[in-house]
């Protein structure tokens, strides 16, 4: 069995764990899991480049999403290759309840939306880093490895969004701190309510 921690800042960070209803739900859907985990990775590059396409001047900012992207079109790629070996045909999928409601948060003033970009950017890869964690132990041998292997890149994109919510913003730490709080508790809601879909990043599955 493959044996993987949550890295412990990003257990820190986050105010609540993943519930067990998730986890075993998310063992008995492995193709829809995977399938929408393709998804976020193609999601996630999308983003890196948005920010990149919205803020051009930003020589720290646009180095690091492009990198970003790159790394999250990879791991696209890798998700594509395992579902293709199944023989499991790629479909896109709707979009989880997750990101749109975070997504909805951002302001439209700046530099609250870049900061409210990058913090929900820093949430998002610290929520999927947890998941892979916890799926770990859980999962088929092969899965269960690459999975530990995506846990140190999303610990590190998380680390970066963060570092970059101060640098880039502009604000006061105590501000950052503020929204990255409200923004927190919006994730744990999500997390821990019940959820109509089942998702990567979805909520409590409502009874089958
Ligand atoms: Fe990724
Ligand atoms: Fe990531």
């Amino acid at each position: 069995v493959a044996v993987a921690q949550v890295p412990q800042e990003i257990a820190k960070f986050l105010k609540v764990a993943t519930p067990t209803e998730w986890l075993d739900c998310a063992v008995s859907r492995l193709d829809e899991l995977l399938h929408d985990h393709a998804n976020c990775e193609l999601k996630a590059a999308s983003t890196a480049m948005a920010i990149i396409y919205r803020y051009p001047a930003r020589t720290q900012l646009v180095d690091r999403m492009s990198r970003l992207a790159r790394e999250e079109l990879r791991h696209f790629e890798q998700v594509r290759k395992i579902l293709a070996d199944d023989a499991v045909p790629f479909t896109q999928m709707t979009a989880s309840r997750y990101a749109g409601k975070l997504h909805r948060q951002v302001r439209s003033n700046e530099p609250d939306r870049l900061l409210d970009t990058l913090l929900i950017g820093a949430i998002i890869e610290a929520r999927s880093c947890e998941r892979f964690a916890l799926l770990v132990p859980r999962l088929p041998k092969p899965i269960a490895s690459f999975y530990a292997g995506l846990l140190a890149s999303e610990a590190r994109h998380f680390q970066h969004y963060l570092e970059l919510a101060e640098s880039e913003s502009g604000l006061s730490s105590e501000k950052v701190q503020m929204r990255l709080n409200d923004l927190l508790d919006i994730d744990a809601a999500l997390v821990t309510s019940t959820d109509s879909q089942f998702r990567f990043h979805s909520g409590v599955p409502a009874a089958a």
